[in-house]
């Protein structure tokens, strides 16, 4: 049998035997929303650590814990805390805890991040509705023997960000009076931030942000037929664009400073999105 199914399927066991919970959202925390869990009700928490053969983030202030409870009504399993390609880990591990939570029942997947705006029209401290992204910077969860329990070897990817959770987030946004961009997100490896030049060719591409994150994840989900959302924090504009060198503080700092609005805006998307569901 395939090595990564097994291997899913041992962490899964893990989890069921210390955890009963059906989630019907997955949300992963980006920067600046990892005390998200404080304004929900929980029910329970499971440290990535106590799950067998989970790979564990190494980025200093990333908690790496599954949070099991409800954003309103709506059961929801929340990653704090994720894992990324640059700490080593293969592409495979980047995207496994997001097929478990499709396999403890999550139906929709909501994907946070911060990144830094390639978009001209951009401001740090925006929000971006991912449209769609790029990922071809970095290897495809997909590669290798596809798991058939999960979903297809070649995925359609003509609608990754679902069109109808797109305009429920936007009429959302509307409601709370909170400005939405929205554009292309382009996934790199870092953990460098790029140079200029690497920023300009993301724009040639048709990118409007660039991050280290998420559209790994939006491949394995998609693959597994989750419906996905996902809205960028646009905590910087990316190297080369303004005079001020980047640095992992201040990128944060941003990302802190408007989350308190980032959270009332994910709260408020789950709760209608799962009316709709
Ligand atoms: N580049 C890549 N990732 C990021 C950035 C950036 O400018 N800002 C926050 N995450």
């Amino acid at each position: 049998m395939n090595e990564q199914f097994i291997k899913l399927q041992k962490c899964f066991e893990s989890i069921k035997e210390k955890i009963d919970f059906k989630p019907k959202v997955a949300l992963i925390l980006g920067s600046g929303l990892g005390d998200y869990a404080e304004t929900i009700k929980v029910e329970a928490t499971l440290d990535y650590h106590e799950i067998e053969g989970f790979p564990v983030s190494t980025v200093p202030g990333h908690k790496g814990r599954f949070i099991f409870g409800y954003v309103g009504e709506v059961p929801v399993v929340i990653m704090q805390g994720r894992v990324h390609y640059y700490e080593g880990y293969p592409i495979s591990d980047v995207v496994l805890p997001v097929r478990l939570m499709k396999l403890m029942g999550a139906e929709v997947l909501f994907l946070t991040n911060a990144a830094g705006g390639v978009n001209y029209d951009f401001h740090a401290g925006d929000f971006m509705l991912i449209s769609d992204h790029i990922s071809n910077f970095v290897p495809s969860p997909l590669i290798g023997e596809n798991m058939d329990e999960l979903g297809t070897r070649f995925p359609d990817m003509s609608d990754v960000y679902d069109k109808e959770l797109r305009a429920i987030i936007k009429e959302t946004a509307k409601e709370l009076d909170i400005k939405l961009q929205e554009g292309v997100y382009v996934q790199l490896t870092g953990p460098a931030y790029e140079s200029p030049a690497e920023v300009r060719m993301c724009r040639i591409l048709g990118g409007d942000a660039v991050g280290m994150s998420t559209a790994c994840e939006a491949v394995a989900a998609n693959h597994m037929r989750m419906k996905i959302c996902g809205i960028s924090c646009i905590s910087n504009l990316a190297c080369g664009m303004t005079d001020n060198p980047l640095n992992h503080k201040e990128v944060q700092e941003v990302a802190d400073k408007v989350a308190p609005l980032f959270k009332k805006l994910v709260t408020e998307s789950i709760i209608n999105i799962s009316k709709r569901l």
